[in-house]
């Protein structure tokens, strides 16, 4: 029998802590649970005392998924512990995943403590996290640094105190897949008690090593991978979730290993992701980029019309990227439109199909021809009702290449059903509209981000504006879509407002970021705990 990988995800904790990928506690669980659907063994879900707002998330999690493992990091450190298990003890299969350095350059300059007392560190907490919940998984981090005689010691020291899975990241991403294996090798040859515990690889990707490094350790003996969706992460990011899965599945061959995702699941994470987080997926990327499986070049085009594998090593469908097979236009009914949903992924009540359903027709009457893409960006920018505290009604806005843009827009306050109109100039029409939102809605806020990108080709393809704005209390994301890109631009100002005013209003809890200024990123905290506190974590 094949012998099984097991997949952790960490996402939503090494990934999210990348500059731009950022998530609020909604989008968070949304992409757990199709993480869930995914298939991964494992949802790193946060860091839970890094931020209030990251040990709710990890909370939620753990409470919203079924069949995952949750897991929350902790440093070794008893507080950290403690945070992490109080995060994930209602999870279904809680783990808590607790790390420290290894490496002499770590232990010496950051922890400012010696071997001996890393050890000491390790039996404590492991033990520690151990007394609480049955899986633990135990990282070194810089593993790939580390004495490797040292590296064994920590290894032991960790499983002999109840550690079930050991981590031996290339936290910098410096190895190479002969390095790792060569490592993976000595762990199991020189730890005594390693048949009791799983190893897992964690790779960086600094030199665009970490999907071959992650494979190599699987080679190794490695049964555990650490990845995230399109290889997000700190710096240059992790392994590739679904680079490696397919790298398996297409060179079965080489790699004779089972694992529980659902391959075709991959293109809808991917894209969720980059809905979520509003950032694009490169086009070359692998797997997932736009480009991935077009065949551009008259050659390339030839050889697969005689034979798809001339070109083509995997299936478009096997990641998910469906050919769809219904078009839709004017004369679609809703039966249409909610098939075509079905299709493309997105479950939604009634009530939000009738109302994505009334936003297609309104497109229909702009636009001939609508594409998926247009459906997917019709649903990804509808507003929450539910947090919907301002709601556009009419905008008029008059600009012109000699003159000073002016707006005057009408806004409608959900909850007394009044409407409050302003007027406002500025040096172009977005910013005069976006003047006049903030005069009535009478919350400053500054614009720190501002794209703004056509979803389809042709004259008529609808604009998509996605925004970045910030307040006293955080940053807030926003999207919208419309054929007029002024209206795009209100659309995704207010959608970020109405998420900062609910924050504010408490409406909901956890906004884009809204930690960012207490957010620890642990390797910041550490160098500053340590700096003067010696030997103390
Ligand atoms: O890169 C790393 O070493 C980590 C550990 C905390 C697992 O993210
Ligand atoms: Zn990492």
């Amino acid at each position: 029998m094949a012998e099984r990988i097991f997949i952790f995800d960490t996402t939503l904790r090494d990934g999210e802590q990348a500059p731009g990928y950022s998530m609020n506690l909604d989008e968070k669980i949304r992409m757990a649970k199709q993480l869930e659907t995914l298939g991964v063994d494992i949802i790193e879900a946060g860091f839970a005392i890094s931020s209030p707002g990251d040990f709710e998330s990890v909370e939620a999690i753990a409470g919203a998924v079924e069949r995952p493992v949750v897991a929350s990091l902790a440093r070794a450190l008893k507080k950290d512990i403690d945070a992490a298990w109080n995060a994930v003890k209602k999870a279904r299969h809680p783990r808590i995943h607790v790390f420290l350095a290894t490496s002499d350059l770590h232990l010496e300059y950051k922890l400012k403590i010696s071997r001996e007392e890393a050890l000491r560190r390790i039996e404590e907490n492991v033990t520690y996290a151990k007394s609480l919940c049955d899986d633990i998984e135990f990282s070194c981090e810089d593993a790939t640094r580390t004495d490797l005689a040292f590296l064994a010691a920590a290894v032991e020291k960790a499983i002999e105190c109840g550690a079930t899975t050991v981590n031996l990241p290339d936290t910098v991403g410096y190895s190479t897949p002969d390095e790792i294996k060569a490592m993976v090798m000595y762990v199991k040859e020189h730890v005594r008690n390693i048949d009791k515990a799983v190893i897992s690889m964690h790779n960086h990707n600094d030199l665009g090593l970490a999907v071959a490094n992650s494979l190599a350790g699987i080679e190794a003996g490695a049964r555990q991978i650490e990845c995230t969706v399109c290889g997000i992460g700190e710096r240059a990011g992790n392994a590739a979730l679904e680079e490696l899965v397919m790298a398996m599945k297409t060179r079965g061959d080489k790699f004779e290993y089972t694992n529980g995702i659902v391959t075709e699941e991959i293109f809808r994470t991917a894209r969720l992701l980059s809905n979520t987080t509003g950032v694009k997926i490169n086009p070359s990327k692998a797997i997932v980029g736009d480009n991935a499986f077009a065949h551009e070049s008259g050659i390339h085009q030839h050889g697969m019309l005689a034979n798809k594998k001339t070109y083509e090593i995997m299936t478009p469908e096997s990641v998910g990227v469906v050919k769809t097979s219904l078009v839709l236009g004017k004369h679609s009914g809703q039966h249409a439109f909610s098939k075509k949903l079905e299709e493309l992924g997105y479950i939604v009540s009634k009530e939000e199909e009738t109302s994505l359903f009334q936003d297609f027709k309104n497109l229909c009457d702009k636009k001939k021809k609508i594409s998926d893409r247009d459906i997917v960006a019709l649903v990804e920018a509808k507003e929450n009702p539910e947090r919907t505290i301002w709601a556009l009604e009419s905008f008029v806005v008059n600009s012109g290449n000699h003159m000073t843009s002016t707006a005057c827009m009408t806004l409608k306050k959900i909850s007394d059903g009044k409407l409050y109109q302003e007027v406002a100039a500025g040096t172009g029409p977005v910013y005069a509209s976006l003047r006049c939102v903030e005069k009535i809605i009478k919350h400053p806020f500054s614009l720190d981000e501002y794209q703004l990108q056509a979803v389809t080709e042709h004259k008529d393809a609808l604009g998509e504006a996605l925004v970045k704005v910030t307040d006293s209390s955080g940053t807030y994301r926003g999207r919208g879509v419309s054929t007029d890109v002024v209206e795009a631009s209100i659309l995704a100002c207010l959608n970020a407002v109405n998420k900062m005013l609910c924050e504010q209003e408490g409406a909901i809890r956890g906004a884009d970021g809204v930690n960012t200024a207490t957010k620890l990123s642990f390797e910041n905290d550490m160098l500053f705990e340590h700096t003067d506190k010696k030997g103390e974590e």
